[in-house]
């Protein structure tokens, strides 16, 4: 932290150095693209690195300095991508490796960085080294994979139980995603000698860094022990998260990171702020960043798909406690919307409140420290789509949640939850505007457009100033302005207030206060005792004209505000300001 305050950043990123500056990740901000979905380029429903080519100025336009891309390689698609049976090539529905170059190139000249999903946990059941392992135990890729003759007691976290049986070996092999997603053998150096090459072969082409799906489940335990018996989906856990040579492998990663100075992003389910810090500090330091999901449980159990109430309180105390326990010492990234999880307004916000509830959930993650993901779709405020029968689902996961769990219940209950929970709600076409397939696609899309596209789209609120768009690229814009947004310190106030959630950077002087209702109803914040008697400047607001004039926006509301209570510190439905102080 202290580093990064003495040296002179210039916030500009198009200007940032890269060279002795490790750090040149922390003031940007980052897309997502799930290329399926984002844009289709050459018409046949699917989209495609030529949509993306087109569409570059407008992830540039929102403000951010990099893109993500979810998985763009050979895949049969049984995960969508995560199952991948090719690392050096482009899916050809997407395009092929020259495109890619010209997109990268593109990107670069417009100032993004790209970094890559790495999905090194396994591969398909259809990549060359698992049909060679196939084959016997003489082969060359042999121990590329996880084989017993007997398997044990675990779960997959996809499909059933963890272990499928080969015909052709004779053999079990280890899945804890889909059976089509074979988990590599990490214990194996000839597997890491793969993986790095697999690095080398993105970063010589100039790719900036990686995202590492599922990284801490990469080193099992030996010997495969049993899992608890009363944990199903998860209770191979405690045997392959955090496994016990997971640090001297990804020292290995990093080595190749480190001759390119590139970034390095874990993705980290079911991690703790204990483990993390493993991995993001002190002698084991392996990665810049890691993906925690804490904060994605405040209204679900372990999965999207074991629902409960949204709770404000435990949403705050998730936030919190990786704020604070990385302050000073590690960096956060920030996210609330990506590829696995349904979409946030239809979650921690209100479809009714479709607007304020957008806007809103943009300022109460966007300002915290730390480097702010946005998912395709997030930044106009997509919302869960409600398809009509379970077949017309086609997220495996999904798929098997609901012909697993709640089978007494009515089918329209089950159905329900899938309305909920499903990944397949953050997979829908890119909604681009009004006209036919939202303008995704001119034929028909691979998948269900969400019908609200009319109302919900890139073209209408790129041209209304108080869109959740436009709202999303003055908060983009503010942070990028800021070094107390970017490097300040975070401290949280009032975490017992069920319907506020109040946060403050602080730098030197200067202090922004965001304060976040998360009520449908006008509720009332109060001061922090530091700043009573003080005059913040209203820097940000979700509700046009604030803080007086109604401005319309209440036109939905049974309970109205006076100006007077307006002023007396109340917030309207989602309200939210950021309010700079001078101490
Ligand atoms: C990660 C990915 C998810 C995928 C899983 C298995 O969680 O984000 O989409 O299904 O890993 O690769
Ligand atoms: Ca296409």
């Amino acid at each position: 932290m202290e580093d990064d305050r003495s040296s002179e950043i210039d916030l500009n990123t198009d200007n940032i150095q890269r060279v002795n500056l490790r750090d040149w990740y922390k003031p940007m901000s980052f897309y997502q693209i799930w290329v399926r979905s984002f844009a289709d380029g050459n018409g046949d429903g699917i989209g495609d690195l030529y949509g993306v080519y087109d569409k570059l100025e407008y992830v540039k336009s929102i403000g951010v300095d990099g893109i993500w891309f979810s998985p763009i390689y050979p895949s049969p698609n049984a995960d969508y991508g995560y199952d991948i049976s090719d690392y050096r090539d482009i899916h050809p529905d997407f395009g092929d490796l020259d495109q890619f170059k010209k997109v990268l190139k593109r990107a670069h000249a417009l100032g993004l960085k790209v970094i890559m999903d790495l999905v090194v946990n396994h591969t398909s059941d259809e990549h060359p080294w698992f049909v060679e392992s196939c084959k016997g135990k003489d082969n060359p890729y042999s121990d590329y994979y996880i084989w017993r003759d007997e398997p044990n007691n675990w779960d997959s976290l996809f499909e059933g139980k963890a272990w499928e049986y080969n015909k052709e070996r004779g053999q079990y092999y280890l899945h804890i995603f889909a059976k089509k997603q074979p988990d590599l053998n990490m214990d194996n150096p000839k597997v890491r000698q793969e993986v790095k090459d697999i690095m080398r072969f993105w970063l010589d082409m100039g790719v900036d860094g990686f995202r590492e799906d599922v990284i801490n489940f990469i080193s099992k335990k030996e010997g495969l022990p049993n899992g608890l018996p009363f944990l199903p989906a998860v209770n191979g856990m405690p045997y392959y998260k955090d496994g016990p040579h997971i640090h001297e492998y990804l020292a290995e990663f990093r080595k190749v990171c480190d001759d390119y100075d590139c970034f390095q992003l874990g993705e980290g389910p079911m991690t703790t702020v204990k483990s993390a810090m493993k991995y993001l500090t002190g002698p084991t330091k392996s990665l810049d960043m890691m993906f925690s999901f804490d904060h994605m449980m405040a209204d679900c159990l372990y999965t999207e798909y074991v629902h409960r109430p949204f709770s404000l309180i435990k949403l705050k105390k998730a936030f919190t406690k990786w704020q604070y326990a990385l302050a000073g010492k590690g960096w956060n990234a920030l996210y609330l919307e990506n590829h696995d999880h349904p979409r946030i307004i239809s979650r921690y916000g209100s479809e009714h409140f479709w607007r304020e509830s957008g806007t809103m959930l943009a300022a109460s993650y966007i300002f915290q420290q730390g480097t702010p993901f946005i998912y395709q779709g997030q930044e106009i405020g997509m919302t869960n789509i409600k398809l009509m029968s379970i077949d017309q689902y086609v997220d495996v996961s999904s798929i098997t949640n609901y012909h697993t769990y709640h089978l007494k219940e009515d089918p329209e209950r089950r159905l329900h939850r899938i309305h909920l929970s499903s990944r397949d709600s953050a997979r829908t076409p890119m909604q681009w505007d009004d006209t036919e397939n939202a303008g995704f696609s001119r034929s028909t899309p691979w998948f269900y457009v969400n019908p609200n596209y009319h109302r919900v789209n890139v073209k209408k609120e790129d041209a209304d100033e108080n869109s959740i768009l436009n709202f999303y690229r003055k908060c983009l814009s503010l942070r990028k302005n800021s070094k107390t947004l970017i490097y300040g310190d975070y401290t949280e106030h009032f975490p017992k207030d069920k319907n506020i959630f109040m946060y403050e950077r602080s730098l030197d002087s200067e202090s922004y206060l965001v304060i976040c209702s998360f009520s449908r109803l006008p509720v009332k914040a109060h001061k922090p005792a530091k700043f009573a008697g003080k005059r913040g400047e209203l820097v940000l607001c979700n509700y046009p004209d604030e803080p007086v004039s109604y401005g319309g926006v209440f036109d939905h509301v049974e309970q109205e505000l006076s100006e007077i209570e307006l002023k007396k510190g109340y917030f309207r439905p989602y309200e939210c300001r950021v309010y700079r102080y001078y101490t």
